[in-house]
């Protein structure tokens, strides 16, 4: 029997990564219907669905998917649940790793309880690369051991836990994805991409952690949510998927790409004191998903020049996000900054 996924409950749709998903199955697919299930955290907008508010297919409703009487009443109406819902930030995740384990374990319990209920068609996790913890040689494959070094990644692998349980003790058709580090437009400028950006913008410090060499694998955030797409239509369920492009580029490069893009002098780097139980490496092997006939469209360079030019004219979207709240997180996050690293 053909799979026919046309509803689907997206839940953290109105957050950076989930707001590219939307936007793109929306564009691709004319029979789609999509309900977004958003808490609007400091992380989640309304405003990151603007260019698809008018959609008739699209539904959005505020609500937290640790609400299991809101959840229900929304996942008795759809196929499938889509769950990008999350806190997000590794830094965050070391100054209160409370919300983490709400949201993402507990909240993600809470809709594999309704999958199951509502017998629904599949359930995607979307998933990080940090659940391997680091990488010092080779590549992750998807059957390796999990070994979470964060408290954010922790709360991921322990979500994941729960999502291959469901397959297991349920026969829920579960499917995850383990993205690697993802950037582009709407990105909430706390990650090292958006930040790096805006504080060049700003003619601020860009705070490297560290001697900066620690390195990550950039993906193009529609990259990833076609990745998602692909996955979830093609994917067999039980199993993860690696989504990666195989690149490697430190935190000292982001630097110099950032401010040569954003015609910036090298003097606004900044070492500071580094992040506790860094990872410095992650690295995927990313042979499950090509059958699938995804792979990656945008290389760093390209995307890194998509992205300076999607921050230089949207500078109201983003100077409304660093607020004095979020400037009360750095102050609290970043040890050793110079004057010049907030806003005087
Ligand atoms: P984000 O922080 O931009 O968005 C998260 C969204 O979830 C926000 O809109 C927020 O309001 C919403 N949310 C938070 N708690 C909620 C709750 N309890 N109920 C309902 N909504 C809630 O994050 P992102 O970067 O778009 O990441 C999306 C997903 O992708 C996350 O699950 C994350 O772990 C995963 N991921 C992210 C990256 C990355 O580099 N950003 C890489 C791999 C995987
Ligand atoms: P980040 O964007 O926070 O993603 P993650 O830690 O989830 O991979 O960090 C990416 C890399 O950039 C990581 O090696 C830490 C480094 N980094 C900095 O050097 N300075 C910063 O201000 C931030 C946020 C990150």
């Amino acid at each position: 029997m053909a799979l026919r996924l046309r509803r689907l409950l997206v839940t953290g749709g109105a957050g950076f990564i989930g707001s590219a998903f939307v936007r793109q199955r929306l564009t691709a697919d004319p029979e789609i219907q999509i309900i977004v299930l958003d808490k609007l955290t400091y992380a989640g907008s309304e405003e990151n669905l603007a260019e698809v508010a008018g959609d008739p297919r699209l539904r959005f409703v505020q609500g937290d998917i640790a609400d299991a009487k809101a959840v229900d009443a929304l996942a008795a109406e759809v196929d499938a649940i889509v769950n990008f819902a999350a806190e997000s930030h590794v830094d965050r995740s070391l100054l209160d790793a409370g919300a983490f384990v709400q949201t993402d374990v507990y909240g993600t319990y809470v809709l594999l309880e309704a999958a199951r209920k509502f017998r629904h068609q599949r359930f995607m996790q979307v998933s990080t690369d940090e659940v391997y913890g680091e990488v010092k040689d080779g590549r992750s494959r998807e059957d390796d051991p999990l070994r979470p070094r964060s408290p954010y990644a922790a709360s991921k692998a322990g979500a994941e836990m729960l999502v291959g349980a469901y397959h297991v003790s349920y026969g829920l058709p579960i499917l995850v994805t383990r993205g690697s580090n993802t950037y582009g437009p709407y990105q909430f400028p706390e990650k090292i991409i958006p930040l790096f950006i805006t504080n060049a913008l700003q003619d601020l410090a860009l705070p490297i952690y560290g001697n900066g060499a620690a390195v990550r694998d950039y993906l193009y955030v529609d990259d990833h949510a076609a990745g998602i797409a692909r996955v979830l239509w093609k994917g067999e369920p039980g199993q993860a998927y690696n989504l990666g492009t195989g690149s490697e580029v430190s935190g000292v490069q982001v630097a110099d790409t950032v401010l040569e893009l954003c015609g910036k002098p090298k003097s606004l780097k900044h070492y500071v004191k580094d992040r506790p139980g860094h990872d410095y490496r992650y690295a995927l092997d990313t042979r499950r998903v090509l059958p699938l006939g995804w792979r990656p469209g945008v290389e760093f360079r390209r995307g890194m020049e998509l992205t300076v030019a999607w921050f230089r004219t949207h500078q109201a979207w983003w100077q409304r996000r660093k607020s004095p709240e979020f400037w009360d997180y750095y102050r609290r996050n970043y040890h050793g900054l110079p004057a010049n690293a907030v806003p005087q």
